[in-house]
């Protein structure tokens, strides 16, 4: 049996006891970490088996990410883990459309997905038929999908772009006919960023949208405003760019996070998935959060149990396969970003 990467349940609770997020669901006892241990070291002795890795994103209940996770970060970070991890099996606790940028980057590995309910608001609007439909109606712009995508639309698409990098890459694109995809929040917050920029680009954007991010508004900052002087607005590219134009920072989560770890502030209003709120407990332990924070439902609904199972006996859902046709111009797209980024 192998022992060496253990955890005790005490080490367990010392890691997450900070942890305190919508109420009873994302708390953390000595008992709860008893009952969590015996399977947290499970599944790292299959994790050494099997030579797997686990990319979790931070929206990912606690418990993953500081009990079993390798990588956490955001859809920028874990795409570039995916593409520089030596392991044969990743598993990608996150959503479908990570699990399968990870498979793009690595066809020859197994990409394993434990989430059962793997969708996402954003990627399931639009579809690689409608993207073909606009390429021709628009066919003088330059086509830039979101990471938050499937593969098959990628595949139709020229540049891919994260929360993380979007307003760098567009102003890079030389063309200044823009056509974004598929959030439309995102895209009038990209309207806006290119005007304060200076930069001349003409930008058309899809209808979508993200469930968790379209909710909240600025009723609710003015409200944390009045109550906490000195709290910081924290919000992601997806909200409403009223807003982020009420926000003091915006970006991906991992920017948000080094946000709020380089400033002075000791509150915050974070206006994103309350994953990231936990990890502020966590690895900010004298920062404190004030309002509340959204669950979604497709990144919580990976748990330990289903990444046991995908380690042990995975079922043809759980394993990523793509066309090879549509990965090798997926790939392109992705490729892409790298290349902008550099
Ligand atoms: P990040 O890339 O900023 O982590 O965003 C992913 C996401 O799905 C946000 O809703
Ligand atoms: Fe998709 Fe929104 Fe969930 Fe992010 S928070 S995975 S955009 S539904």
């Amino acid at each position: 049996m192998i022992t060496t990467n253990h955890t005790t349940a005490e080490e367990l609770y010392e890691t997450l006891k900070n942890i305190k997020v919508t109420g009873s669901v994302c708390q953390y006892s000595l008992r709860k970490c008893e009952e969590m241990t015996p399977l947290i070291n499970e599944i790292r002795d299959l994790k050494e088996k099997k030579n797997a890795v686990i990319l979790v994103h931070s929206y990912v209940n606690p418990e993953i990410i500081y009990g079993v996770g390798d990588y956490v970060g955001d859809s920028y970070g874990l795409s570039k883990n995916a593409m520089e991890t030596t392991a044969d099996t990743i598993v990608f606790a996150a959503v479908r459309f990570m699990g399968e940028t990870a498979q793009i980057l690595n066809p020859e590995k197994e990409v394993l997905i434990p989430g059962l309910e793997d969708g996402c608001s954003l990627a399931d609007a639009i579809t690689a038929e409608r993207v073909r439909a606009l390429r021709q109606e628009f066919s003088e712009y330059t086509f830039v999908c979101y990471i938050n995508t499937t593969a098959a639309v990628k595949a139709e698409c020229d540049v891919c772009v994260t929360s993380a990098n979007v307003y760098d890459i567009v102003e890079k694109i030389p063309n200044d006919k823009i056509y974004f995809l598929p959030d439309e929040l995102m895209g009038q917050n990209l309207v806006k960023e290119m005007a304060k920029r200076g930069v001349a680009k003409d930008v058309r954007y899809f209808e979508g949208k993200c469930y968790v991010h379209e909710e909240y508004d600025t009723e609710q900052i003015f409200k944390i405003r009045t109550e906490y002087p000195q709290a910081k607005v924290v919000s992601h590219p997806e909200c409403k760019p009223e807003v982020c134009d009420q926000s003091d920072f915006v970006g991906s989560t991992s920017q948000m996070l080094q946000y709020m770890e380089t400033t002075d502030a000791h509150q915050f209003l974070m206006l994103t998935e309350c994953g990231l709120s936990a990890r502020l407990q966590k690895e900010f332990p004298d920062k404190h959060l004030v309002g509340t924070c959204t669950l979604c439902r497709y990144m919580k609904s990976n748990t330990l149990e289903d990444i046991r199972r995908v380690l042990t006996n995975p079922t043809p859902r759980d394993r990523v396969v793509i066309d090879k046709e549509v990965v090798q111009r997926a790939k392109k797209c992705i490729e892409a970003m790298f290349e902008f980024s550099a």
